[in-house]
């Protein structure tokens, strides 16, 4: 196995949005050959708790935990406690400088992530929420935030990842949801609002992807999976 195999199985993280953890084992051993990267979201945690991410680690896979904790500083210092011995790679949170101050005092050996604003929300969404700055402009200020108070990256979309990775530095981990292939980036047919092709996220600087429905509601995911880790590879050159 060449070094780029290993590089390329580790830059696509499989959301493992299913609704149980046979459904979850199953996309697992079908993506394995080709992925060794998984994320372990609110849908499949509320259905197994730990047992697909203990799994995963038996397997030699790497997880990505994203139940992005949002509460009081001393409850989610506690929570981050809870996962920090888990081997977990990833964990999300968002919130103020507070609550990812704790965040970061608990977050042992796994790296922490904070979530920008989330790739469903559009210009609109933020009017709507009452705030009135425009959407790269809260991630960028959020993005900054996090690096500065200790946070290892954020969640970002492949939209604002170029600003950030040349207003941040190498040092910040930019971690891309909202993927699609070409065509649902230009017909936009769903909930995710900010999306990019995973080529386009790896070019413009993030250093991983996360990639839900177009590989697990496919016919045939490594199929996907293997188109998308191509897209990747030439954006490499
Ligand atoms: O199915 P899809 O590719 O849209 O899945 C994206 C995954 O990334 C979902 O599990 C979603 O919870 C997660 N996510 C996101 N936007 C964020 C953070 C996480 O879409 N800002």
């Amino acid at each position: 196995m060449t070094q780029t195999d290993i590089e390329i199985k580790d830059r696509i993280i499989v959301a493992l949005d299913v609704e149980s953890a046979a459904q979850a084992k199953e996309m697992v051993r079908r993506c394995e050959p080709a992925c060794t990267f998984y994320k372990v979201g609110l849908q499949l945690f509320m259905a197994s708790w730990f047992e697909v991410v203990d799994w995963l680690k038996d397997r030699g896979h790497k997880v990505m935990l994203d139940l992005k904790f949002f509460d009081i500083p001393e409850t989610v210092k506690l929570a981050v406690e809870q996962v920090n011995s888990r081997g977990v790679t990833f964990a999300t949170i968002h919130g103020n400088d507070p609550i990812i101050r704790a965040a970061v005092e608990a977050r042992g050996d796994l790296k922490l992530l904070a979530v920008t604003v989330l790739t469903s929300f559009g210009e609109e969404d933020l009017r709507a929420m009452g705030m009135t700055q425009s959407v790269a402009d809260l991630v960028a200020f959020r993005a900054r935030r996090a690096l500065e108070l200790g946070c290892d990256g954020v969640v970002s979309s492949g939209l604002e990842a170029p600003l950030l990775r040349s207003e941040l530095g190498k040092k910040l981990l930019i971690v891309t949801p909202g993927i699609r292939p070409g065509a649902n980036v230009r017909d936009g047919s769903d909930d995710q609002k900010r999306i990019v092709t995973a080529g386009m996220a790896i070019r413009g600087g993030a250093n991983h992807v996360v990639v839900g429905r177009p590989i697990t509601r496919s016919a045939d995911p490594v199929r996907v999976l293997e188109t998308m880790q191509a897209e990747i590879l030439a954006a490499y050159q």
